[in-house]
């Protein structure tokens, strides 16, 4: 059995992770989405919300879960077969690259890569939050029950 780890910070997931986890259910065993619990960074939704918000979107197809320090050390205790990461455009290439790298350096684990869709290539959660401070249209970008978070949020 082959699980897939899909870590990222998920600050809110948008449609193009939505698209890249669909493609790990398909392509694997097992999948577990690990959403970065590092609140030294200031994130727009805590790690319990954006778990909440991704469970919310996948129900069952996905485990759910939350990490803190190395992905190394993460993927272990999870017994994973490989790590998923999304590359955009090659602007994510080098620095993916190099965390890929690193990580199998510090635990031998594998990092394999998925384009994103071209449609969904442009979006990031940055800027969708950008977007939705500013009031704009969030029709294509995120999930609906994203797009109510943010509503929420931003209100
Ligand atoms: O969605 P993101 O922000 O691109 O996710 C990045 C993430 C969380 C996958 C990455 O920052 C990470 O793995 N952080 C854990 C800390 C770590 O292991 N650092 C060394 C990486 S080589």
């Amino acid at each position: 059995m082959t699980t897939a780890l899909c870590p990222g910070s998920f600050d809110p997931p948008t449609n193009g992770h939505v698209d890249m986890i669909d493609r790990c259910v398909r392509a694997f065993d097992r999948v577990v989405v690990a959403v970065i619990d590092n609140p030294s960074k200031s994130p727009t939704f805590s790690a319990d919300m954006r778990k909440t918000l991704i469970g919310e979107i996948f129900g069952d197809a996905v485990e759910v879960d939350s990490f803190s320090g190395l992905l190394a050390d993460y993927s272990r205790s999870v017994d994973v077969g490989v790590v998923v990461k999304g590359l955009r455009a090659l602007e994510d290439f080098g620095r993916e690259a190099q965390m890929s790298q690193m990580n199998r350096h510090l635990s031998g684990m594998e990092t394999v890569f998925m384009t994103t869709r071209p449609e969904y290539s442009f979006i990031s959660s940055s800027l969708v939050k950008e977007v939705a401070r500013l009031g704009g249209p969030m029709a294509g970008l995120v999930p609906d029950v994203v797009e109510k978070a943010l509503k929420e949020r931003f209100a």
